[in-house]
């Protein structure tokens, strides 16, 4: 149908006769003349028709937005060039203009940013965006990047079932009822994580797939109910091996599709230490402030809001020093503590320096009255305050405080600018085995139950369950948990004490995670692995905050696609059929 793409036309081309199709993307009609851009996948090209051409005048003359267009002419120079465009120095002088398709007036113009629901919509049109079109291309780009370092490294690329029993990582499944097993179901898969181990077993030693997940979960702009993970597992290796790997593929795929050079080695950090100096187990370190623990210095004090969690265990004093911060007005304050709240803080407590050397004298604070002038002064020193900064502080339990001025970090960076243009890669490691569920009252696996505690004795796991850390780990960057994974449980023993552990029964431990079990009866050897969020390095690589927009046809917040709209109702015989019945 075409000789050339109109995005690839150039003074190469000069004299010779082209044929462009494509869409049109602006039309100038004037008495003599009409100028259309015609758009394509490559990009844009200028088609010229003169009147002298009658029919392909008046053809000019009925084309609309986007209709499509076939176009037939001599390949001439620009008498003005416009150099914004990479075809900007030719055009095309029409002989022929056909119509191939015709346009209704768009919902909405292609230049402009629509709404959300309209662009999800009429998802084909807001991917013709050439936005939309630069994101996607980024992300087919790295999944081509992967698999050629995966395919010459020696892994084996295996499909897995999506149709499935459940695999426990942390969400509700999606379900599938059997139509020929009356009221039994298919989950489908959170991840290929039982299957790249079995994958082990059965002697694939190196193992890949860009696996689509499904998870019903909470969704935000990082998480998505479909999502897609680069799977990954390896035989007869330790945590260094993986990491040292992956790291590298990593390095070479932002360097191939990004031209950015990261790291190396990437830094690594114990999920403890992220969590006291970031608030965070996925710390972003393009932003230089910390928080700092001062419980030593009002343990002693009679403000209970602080002395209590100070003298607590269980508790959290945490400082976040705020460079100039003292700039901020009280309305300011009063967001931030709204911030803090959503994290379950219940206060938010500040001090204003105008001269540390000053004290008391040389602070503006609603709670310096309650600080005794030792307790001031240690705060003052702990966090380094300087003339012009803001010393927030918030009290309580661990959890609620580490979360909230982890937040408070972030929400302050952002506001004041404070993060660094640049890349910042980091492992995190050494979490822990298990997390204490408060409204279930037991032990939740943090990351899956199939991960191996560093403990290796079971009586020892048993005894120091609460404190246990596994031999799981994250990767990274700039406050994005793009991957993670661990060392696996290859012994059943071990994978059944550890089912005990949560609260897992043995009978109900047959029941869901028998096969495994037995399989891990036959010489199952050591292995690891790990898989990435591919959404989320596309969208790092193409600069949006939104895995949306590198996922062409992505679901809403509300985990709708208004363009298909799913989920939809079904006929009551389909439901019959699969003997399913619609509560009210
Ligand atoms: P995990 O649950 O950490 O591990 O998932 C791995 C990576 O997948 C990405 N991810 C998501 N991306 C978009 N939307 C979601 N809802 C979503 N959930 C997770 C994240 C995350 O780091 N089987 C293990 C891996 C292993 O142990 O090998 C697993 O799935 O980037
Ligand atoms: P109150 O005595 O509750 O009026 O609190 C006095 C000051 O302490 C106020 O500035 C509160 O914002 C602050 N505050 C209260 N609870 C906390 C907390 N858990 N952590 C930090 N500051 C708090």
């Amino acid at each position: 149908m075409r000789t050339h793409y109109c995005g690839l036309i150039d003074e190469s081309l000069v004299g010779q006769t082209v044929t462009l199709c494509g869409w049109v993307n602006k039309i100038r009609l004037q008495s003599h003349v009409a100028f259309v851009d015609l758009r394509d996948h490559e990009g844009l090209a200028q088609i010229v028709v003169e009147k002298d051409n009658a029919a392909a005048f008046a053809t000019a003359g009925e084309l609309g937005y986007e209709y499509c267009v076939r176009v037939t002419g001599t390949l001439r120079k620009r008498l003005a060039p416009n150099d914004k465009l990479r075809t900007g120095t030719v055009e095309v002088l029409a002989d022929e203009v056909e119509i191939l398709n015709a346009a209704k007036d768009l919902p909405f113009a292609l230049h402009e940013s629509p709404n959300e629901d309209l662009r999800m919509t009429y998802r084909y049109l807001d991917l013709r965006r050439p936005e939309m079109q630069v994101m996607i291309r980024k992300r087919i780009k790295l999944v081509q990047a992967l698999r050629r370092y995966l395919d010459a490294h020696g892994f084996q690329d295996v499909e897995t079932p999506i149709l499935t029993k459940a695999t426990p990582e942390g969400a509700r499944d999606y379900l599938v009822p059997s139509r020929v097993h009356p009221g039994q179901f298919y989950a489908l898969p959170q991840s290929p994580q039982l299957f790249k181990q079995l994958l082990m077993i059965a002697g694939f030693d190196r193992y890949y797939q860009i696996a689509r997940c499904f998870r019903d979960e909470d969704l935000r702009a990082d998480r998505q109910p479909e999502f897609t993970q680069l799977d990954l597992e390896f035989a007869f290796v330790d945590e260094k091996d993986i990491q040292d790997f992956t790291e590298n593929l990593i390095r070479h795929v932002f360097k191939e599709v990004a031209d950015v050079a990261l790291a190396e080695p990437f830094p690594r950090m114990t999920w403890a230490e992220a969590m006291r100096r970031f608030g965070s187990d996925k710390p972003d370190l393009r932003i230089a402030l910390e928080l700092v623990d001062i419980a030593d210095a009002v343990k002693h004090v009679e403000f209970k809001v602080f002395a209590e969690p100070a003298n607590d265990p269980a508790g959290r004093v945490a400082a976040l020093r705020v460079p100039g911060g003292s700039a901020y007005s009280r309305k300011d304050i009063e967001h931030l503590t709204e911030h803090v709240a959503k994290f379950g803080a219940k206060g938010l407590a500040w001090i204003k320096v105008e001269d540390p050397a000053k004290g008391r004298e040389g602070v503006n604070s609603p709670i310096a009255k309650f600080l005794d002038d030792a307790a001031l002064a240690a705060v003052l020193a702990a966090t380094a305050a300087q003339a012009g900064d803001i010393v927030f502080i918030g009290a309580g339990k661990w959890k609620p405080i580490t979360d909230s001025m982890g937040a408070l970090r972030l929400k302050v960076a952002k506001d004041r600018g404070l993060v660094q243009a640049s890349w910042k890669p980091l492992w995190v490691t050494d979490f822990p085995m298990f997390e204490f569920d408060e409204a279930e009252q037991r032990y939740v696996a943090l990351h899956h139950p199939f991960t191996a505690p560093k403990i290796d004795d079971i009586a020892n796991l048993k005894d120091h369950a609460a404190t246990a850390v596994s031999r799981g780990y994250d990767m990274v960057l700039n406050g994005n948990e793009i991957g993670g994974g661990s060392i696996r449980i290859h012994h059943p023993d071990m994978q059944s004490a550890v089912f005990d552990l949560l609260g897992i029964t043995p009978a109900e431990a047959e029941l869901k995670f028998g096969f495994l079990l037995k399989a891990l009866k036959f010489g199952a050897p050591p292995h690891g692995g790990l898989a990435f969020g591919i959404d989320r390095i596309a969208a790092l690589i193409a600069g949006t905050e939104s895995i949306r927009d590198v996922i062409a046809f992505p679901k809403t917040t509300s985990a709708q696609d208004l363009m298909t709209d799913a989920p939809s109702n079904v006929s009551e015989p389909q439901l019959k059929e699969l003997h399913v019945m619609v509560r009210e």
